[in-house]
Parts: C-alpha cells; structure tokens; sequence
C-alpha cells in the first residue's frame, strides 16, 4: 500500500487546510474553506489525527468520482480516514450500507429498497402530514413559544421512521438520545457505548419480532431474510441501525436548519409563501446550500488520475459537499439562495450507488414540515438574535442545537 504521505507530494504546494471546521454561520460552508474554491477540483486537507488526505470539491470531479468502484466505502479497511475520534472510534463496526461496497452492497440495497421508491415516499404522504399535523397542535397548544427542535423537527422524522420501521416511538427518547452519542459524543468511548446500546435495543426488538412479526419494514425483514436463513441476526440489526439513526437525524437537521434560513432570509421566505408551488424546488436549492452531510468518506483501491493529479491507492478522498455544491460553473452565484434554479443535481444526498436510500422520503417530509409550518404560523419568528442561536460543530451532520421561535 502506498504511503499517504505521497499526497503531500503529488498535489500542488498550498499549505494543505484542516477539515472539518466549524461553521460560523450554520448555512454557509466555513470561511476556511473559501480557498478551496480557487483550486477546484480537488484539495489536500489535514484530518483530526494530523493524516493528510484529499478533499474533492468540484462538482464534475465529485459526481464522477461517487460512481468509480475503486474507491472503498469499506471503513473497516486499514488506514480508512476518519474526521473525528469518534467515527474512529466505532469504524471497526459492521455498518450495513454505507460500510459495504459491491456486491454485498447491492444485495443489502435490494432488501430494502421497495420500501424507499417514490412511490412508497407518496403513498406515506397523508401519513406524514397527520404526524405533522399533530405535532403542530401539540407545539401551538403549549406556546408561544417554542423550541423547534424538541416539540416539531426531531419528532416528525423519528415518528416517520418508526412507523415505516415498526420500531416502537415510545423508545423514542431511548435511541433519539444514542444516535445523539453516536454522531456527536464527547469521547470516543462515549461513541462506543452508544453503539452498543443501540445494537443491544436493536438486537432485543428483532428478536421480538421473530416470535411475533408486525408491520413495519424490520418485521419484514425478519420474516422474509432471517427467518429464511438469507441472512444472519447481526446483518438484521446494522440495517436496523442506519436505517434508524439516518432516518431520523439527518431529515431533522434539514427541517430545523431550514426553518432557521427562512427566517434569516425573510424576502425568500415571502416568495415561498407567495407561491407554494416553488415548494419542491425550494426544497432541493435548501439541500444544495445547506449540505447538512459535509464530508463523505472513502478510500482508493487503486490509483486514480483526476485532472492530472493522482489519487493513490490507499489514499483517503474526503468529499466536501458544502463546497461541491456551491461549483459556480454548475451554480451561478452559488451562495444565493435562488428557488427557481435547477438544484436539483447537488451531492446534497451524495450520488452513485450510495446515493441516499431515504431521499424520497426525506423530499417528502420536508416539503410537508416547511409548508404546514409556514402555512399555519404566519408570524413564525426567532424568539431569540440568530447570531445566538446554537448549532452543531462541524466534525457532525450540521444542523440547530436548539432553536427558540414565537409566532
Ligand atoms: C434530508 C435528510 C437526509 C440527508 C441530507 C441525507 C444524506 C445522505 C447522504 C449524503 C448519503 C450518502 C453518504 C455517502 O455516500 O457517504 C446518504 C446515504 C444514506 N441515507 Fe440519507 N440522508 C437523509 C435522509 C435519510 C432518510 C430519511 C433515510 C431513511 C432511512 C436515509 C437513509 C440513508 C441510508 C440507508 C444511506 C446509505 C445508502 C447506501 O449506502 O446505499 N437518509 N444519506
């Protein structure tokens, strides 16, 4: 294997930036990375544990390379990058999906796809909307004010994917509160914990559901795979968990960071409410600019040549999605928020064979959280200044810590 020092020699000489870093505003890639735009399309960067690998931040450049095959999902390879001590920490995990390359990938992938089609996402529409519905009531019936997170954009997602799981809501503070540890812990062994925790949870439910299958995709997956030996306990419960912990997270970051930019950008905010059927492409132009997945992980199983650089075998390749989709020669001025630009080719849910299995779903929800709740709350505004507003480090899914609001 080659030593990933070589990256240091091949690329050009700008002094290589660290990633990830913190935002200063949760909805603009941070300043930091301004430079990497001038060298597009890739980068060096330094990762937490001082190990150079490269950043692709061109969009051609990204798009081809989520689709080649030498580069490894696999992160339980040796040297596979890491940009935090805690995803160090559990890499060594079986992780169903986005840890398993070709061909195991695609028969995990076909297991659970019908049930994350477009047409799958429509038919759950009235559902969602009811789920929206209800928490809206709950949220206006306590307030004003409120805290958006906790009252509407973590239970909308989590509710969702229970329901499509069959996974009991009740535990919801349970594993809400380890995919919290899981993502962004104070310590690895934090991490680890929290991994086992959900494994265990996982494990205990799909053993239930062998005596007495339900509804719900789990329960499928039980009766249809395990129980007809396709296969084995341990796979059930990693899909189990990815399904989980993406399902609900990543969704709840977009409604509360969303929810957050409309109301910092009140003249876009008017045009939406002007005209709802700019919803769609709102949504989609909110995922290019706000990334919330900034920093997808792989690893190259062979060389590869991109514009004249080489990408050697062993090498970690860090995608930079915030800075991938704001490419000016794919999005002209891309740090304007524009709903009627055709977005929809970002890398906001990552592309290629890995490209994101709930998007459908996600596209749904948020369509359906944004308009109920701009519809319903007219005077909706921050009940605190936006600039004290908390929200997530970079080395995370980026998304509002807490976000206080009034109507
Ligand atoms: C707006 C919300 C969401 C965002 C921004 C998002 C983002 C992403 C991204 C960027 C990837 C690709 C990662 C990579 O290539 O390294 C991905 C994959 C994935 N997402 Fe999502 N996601 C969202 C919602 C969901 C939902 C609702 C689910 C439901 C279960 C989900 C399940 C998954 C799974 C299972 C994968 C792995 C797919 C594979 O490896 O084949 N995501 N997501």
């Amino acid at each position: 294997m080659t030593d990933t020092t070589d990256i240091t020699d091949t690329a050009d000489r700008v002094k290589p930036v660290a990633f990830p870093q913190d935002r200063t505003c949760p909805y603009h890639p941070p300043a930091a990375y301004d430079p990497l735009r001038a060298t597009r399309p890739l980068a060096r960067i330094t990762l937490f544990d001082g190990r150079p690998a490269w950043l692709v931040t061109g969009h051609t450049a990204a798009r081809r390379l989520l689709a080649d095959p030498r580069l490894s999902t696999d992160r339980t390879r040796h040297r596979f990058p890491a940009t935090s001590a805690r995803f160090a920490a559990v890499r060594d995990r079986r992780t169903a999906l986005l840890g398993v390359d070709d061909p195991e990938h695609r028969a995990q992938r076909k297991m659970v796809l019908p049930e994350f089609t477009l047409k799958r996402a429509a038919a759950l529409r009235p559902r969602i909307q009811r789920i929206v519905d209800e928490r809206l009531d709950a949220m206006i019936a306590q307030g004003p004010p409120a805290e958006l997170v906790t009252a509407f954009a973590l239970p909308v997602p989590s509710m969702v994917i229970c329901a499509l799981l069959g996974v009991p809501y009740g535990d919801h503070d349970f594993f809400e509160e380890q995919s919290r540890r899981l993502l962004r812990g104070p310590t690895a062994a934090d991490t680890q914990n929290a991994r086992d925790r959900l494994e265990a949870y996982l494990g205990e439910l799909i053993d239930r559901k062998q005596q007495a299958p339900g509804t719900g995709l789990l329960d499928d997956l039980v009766r249809c795979q395990l129980n007809e030996g396709a296969v084995d306990r341990d796979e059930v419960v990693a899909l189990a968990i990815i399904l989980l912990v993406a399902g609900h997270e990543t969704t709840a970051n977009m409604i509360s960071l969303g929810t957050y930019t409309l109301l910092t950008n009140p003249r876009r905010l008017t045009e939406l409410r002007e005209d709802p059927a700019l919803l769609p492409g709102a949504v989609e132009e909110l995922m290019r600019v706000l990334s919330i997945a900034d920093g997808l992980l792989r690893m190259a199983t062979e060389d590869i040549e991109v514009d004249g650089q080489t990408i050697r075998a062993g090498d970690g390749v860090v995608f930079a999605t915030s800075v991938i989709n704001r490419d000016e020669s794919v999005y002209p001025e891309p740090d304007t928020l524009d709903w009627h630009r055709p977005a929809r080719h970002h890398v906001a849910f990552g592309f290629g064979i890995h490209q994101c299995l709930g998007q459908n779903l996600a596209r749904a929800e948020l369509e359906i959280a944004l308009h109920t709740l701009f519809d319903r709350l007219p005077t909706l505004r921050l009940a605190a200044p936006a600039e004290e507003i908390p929200f997530k480090p970079g080395d995370t899914i980026q998304g509002m810590l807490e976000l206080p609001v009034t109507w």
